[in-house]
């Protein structure tokens, strides 16, 4: 089925559990248009949850789940879950071309060799690229395999199960990054067939995303994020993290918060550098042709300006609402900015359809 022939069949509510806060959108299709019909966000406390994604205090999580739906404006209580930390992992390998149903149970017997895990451990998936390079006489693929963690997976369900809401749908963030940036830029020939990076500035993650055409090819998850900089700023000046949070987001520009921030900034470029370095070497047909940014943290000081001047890539500010037509009653222009920055992940959840691949 379609990506886009599957969207919509029933309301289905986008979920991202973020380590700062809880997002939830609902999109509507109304004839050729696609609506917004409701978007919330609930602030979670510092540690909630640890930078890894681990849920440290569960009872805090599901009161602001269920804070959350309290707005009315949401019709469904199904929702499309994104994971987060490094509970998924994604691997591009070569296999020689077999049927889908032999590549799932094949899959299974040589994940070992690729994952950091068991394989009973993981909920294994998969996407054919394409062809790859005959090995001999072998006729090769391209397929990128998909891990996700049981336990991790179990345990966030449980979570929204209790809070009162279906979880129907399982996707990784960076999957949901790629599915709201073709929504709102598939169509459009300049970036159809091209090569995007979308880089989401979370607060405990920096998660990129490469998406050739239309497929995500590519997805890494680095440490060094919102919370990193955040307890940078806290240990340097012996101040707490509530502290260092404001310090960062209000008065970066203060003597005493530049230096550490731009410090921060450096390191990240760096990493962002060394990964697209990584990602150009194992895919060399391929050129990158811009970088998408969004989240919370690529608002830092200097942060987007450092990387266009360490990356010689156009790059560009994701806007995820760009094809979403108008929005649901009450819906004010602070909302919507707000959505634009923080909400990609959430609104590439509510892209996806009952009935689709868990
Ligand atoms: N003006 C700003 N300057 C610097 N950082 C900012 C600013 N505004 C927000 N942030 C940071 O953005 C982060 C929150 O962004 P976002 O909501 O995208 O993260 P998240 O989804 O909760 O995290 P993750 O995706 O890693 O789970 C926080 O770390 C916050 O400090
Ligand atoms: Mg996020």
């Amino acid at each position: 089925m379609g990506f886009l022939d599957s969207i919509f069949k029933k309301p289905l509510v986008g979920l991202d559990i973020g380590i700062s806060g809880i997002k939830a959108v609902q999109l509507e299709r109304n004839k050729k248009t696609v609506r917004l019909m409701a978007y919330n966000r609930v602030p979670l406390p510092w540690d909630a949850i640890s930078a890894e994604g681990e849920i440290r205090d569960r009872g805090v999580v599901i009161t602001a789940l269920k804070r959350l739906f309290e707005s009315r404006a949401f019709s469904s209580r199904s929702v499309a879950l994104g994971t987060c930390g490094n509970s998924v992992i994604t691997k591009k390998v070569a296999m020689p071309k077999m049927a889908p149903a032999e590549l799932s149970n094949q899959l299974y017997w040589e994940a070992e060799q690729y994952l950091p895990f068991n394989p009973s451990e993981v909920n294994i998936d998969y996407v054919i690229l394409g062809n790859s390079q005959s090995q001999g006489d072998m006729p090769m693929m391209d397929v990128l395999l998909v891990a996700a963690k049981k336990d991790y997976v179990k345990s966030v369900m449980g979570l929204v199960e209790e809070a009162g809401l279906r979880p129907e749908i399982v996707d990784s963030q960076s999957f949901a990054l790629g599915n709201a940036f073709e929504f709102n830029y598939g169509f459009d020939p300049s970036t159809r067939e091209g090569t995007t990076a979308i880089i989401d500035f979370g607060a405990g993650t920096t998660k990129i995303s490469i998406v050739e055409g239309h497929l995500t090819t590519f997805t890494r998850e680095l440490r060094q994020s919102g919370v990193v900089c955040t307890a940078l700023i806290a240990e340097r000046l012996g101040i707490p993290p509530d502290q260092a949070e404001k310090a960062k987001i209000f008065e970066p520009e203060h003597e005493s918060v530049r230096p550490i921030v731009s410090e921060f900034v450096q390191g990240l470029v760096e990493e962002i550098a060394r990964t697209l370095d990584f990602y150009s070497s194992q895919a060399a047909d391929r050129t990158l042709d811009t970088i998408y940014v969004c989240g919370g943290a690529s608002r830092t000081l200097n942060l987007v300006e450092a990387l266009s001047s360490k990356i010689s890539v156009q790059i560009d500010v994701l806007n995820p609402v760009q094809k979403i037509a108008g929005s649901g009653k009450g819906m004010k222009t602070q909302v919507l900015k707000e959505l634009g920055c923080l909400g990609t992940v959430a609104i590439g959840l509510s892209l996806r359809a009952v009935g689709d691949r868990k």
